[in-house]
């Protein structure tokens, strides 16, 4: 394997979302799921990392992996526990950590909207009613007014087309919903809450006077589409389907405001461009199956322990196709694994991170790379049972111990180069 090295620009930092770590709030549409019985080790998000009590410590571990940047998540339903009622505590406490993490040298980033929600938004209809246009918007209106100051770079939401796919069309997430009318209804909405973000936070920013330049996008959640046959003409046009209907239509609508079929028609606000980078969260690839639809996984390549492919080329490809089609800058806003033993991980943080060399070294403009996570944390379905984390977590204690992936990723992340040819 060879040595790399990254531009001395590029920041390396890592992931996490506010219900994967925070704990102690009981108010959101996920912890609602978990008392309902749908988590595989009947954990709940409750208790997660006590990442809302421990921040100050978490801050400390990432200064030890030498981060440059950290994506956060905000809690919406701890922001606006009621409709309408924000609470100054919640705010006073992300000022707090976002201040920490200023003076730690360490870029913040932003997402409003991971998967999670406040229970009252759910008795409102969520995003399948119309109404979530002006609730976000005002939840947006008031976190960056009062936080605005101290971050200028933004997500709006997390993955919108993994968390319409599970909780509108497979059903499997909150709310459970199962119809493909719905999965469109929900994009719809989630492209104009964008839309309207995006100019908002622009304003917001501009209008305070706030320093540093915004930047405004979205977490894609991006998959290799290839056929699981590639001499088989179904399965071929049945990757271009999957890739078409769960990723380009959906980022094609967002960036543009141009609603794309079946998602939607036309231009339900004002066509433009709403995106300053283009952020890819990116784990695997889909061997794609005409027969039953199927989205499989390619045989004979490695796995990690959920049994995901492992495929960094993956990441090459995709960086490449989509910097031609939106000539922004990338940010990898996630990209890890699920790995118990840590007996792959630091290869898989290699294998990637040499991918976004050769692209830098190609002229694509990638500037950075955020490793999910910065600990194991809990993972939505499979609870506290799936460790993503370079630091590995024990729930019981709190303990949090670097693995050696980490230590690798710390080193990497010192210099922005592997000088040391690794062994296999
Ligand atoms: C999500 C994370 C999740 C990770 C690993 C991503 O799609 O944004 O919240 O933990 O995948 O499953």
């Amino acid at each position: 394997m060879k040595p790399f090295k990254l531009p001395e620009n590029f920041l390396l930092g890592s992931a996490t979302a506010a219900e994967q770590i925070e704990g102690g709030d009981k108010n959101n549409n996920w912890y609602d799921w978990c008392i309902k019985g749908h988590i595989k080790d009947n954990s709940t998000c409750l208790r997660a990392n006590e990442h809302w009590e421990r921040f100050r410590d978490d801050i400390e571990l990432m200064k030890a992996l030498n981060h440059k940047t950290y994506r956060m998540g905000l809690s919406w339903s701890r922001i606006e526990p009621e409709e309408g009622k924000f609470d100054p505590k919640a705010i006073e406490h992300y000022r707090e950590e976002l201040e920490l993490l200023r003076s730690s040298g360490i870029v913040s980033l932003i997402t409003l909207h991971h998967f999670a929600h406040p229970l009252w938004l759910v008795e409102k209809g969520g995003f399948e009613d119309k109404s979530v246009l002006w609730y976000f918007e005002r939840y947006v209106k008031h976190v960056v007014s009062s936080l605005g100051d101290l971050a200028s770079d933004f997500i709006t939401f997390n993955e919108p087309n993994v968390y319409a796919l599970y909780g509108y069309f497979y059903g499997t997430w909150p709310p459970g919903r199962k119809s493909l009318r719905l999965y469109n209804r929900v994009l719809r909405n989630m492209t104009i809450c964008h839309i309207k973000a995006y100019k908002l936070i622009h304003k917001i920013r501009r209008d305070n006077g706030f320093t540093g330049e915004t930047k405004v996008g979205l977490a894609h959640h991006l998959r290799v589409f290839d056929p699981y046959n590639r001499y088989n003409p179904l399965d071929i046009m049945t990757a271009r389907l999957m890739e078409y209907l769960f990723q380009d239509m959906v980022m094609k609508s967002m960036s543009s405001g141009f609603l794309r079929p079946p998602m939607g028609f036309g231009i339900p606000l004002t066509a433009g461009k709403y995106q300053d980078f283009l952020g890819i969260n990116y784990y695997s690839r889909t061997a794609a199956r005409f027969k039953g639809f199927q989205d499989s996984i390619m045989p004979g390549g490695p796995r990690n322990d959920l049994g995901w492919e492992i495929y960094p080329e993956g990441l090459y490809r995709l960086c490449k196709k989509y910097s031609r089609i939106y000539h922004i800058p990338i940010w990898i806003t996630e990209n890890g694994t699920c790995d118990a033993n840590d007996s792959f991980r630091a290869r898989f943080i290699y294998d990637h991170l040499y991918q976004a060399s050769r692209l830098c070294d190609e002229g694509v403009r990638i500037e950075r790379y955020y490793h999910w996570t910065l600990m194991d944390n809990f993972e939505w379905l499979e609870g506290e049972s799936a460790p993503f984390g370079l630091y590995h977590v024990d729930f019981e204690t709190q303990r949090r111990t670097l693995r050696k992936s980490g230590e690798f990723y710390a080193e990497l992340s010192r210099s922005n180069e592997v000088k040391r040819c690794l062994s296999p």
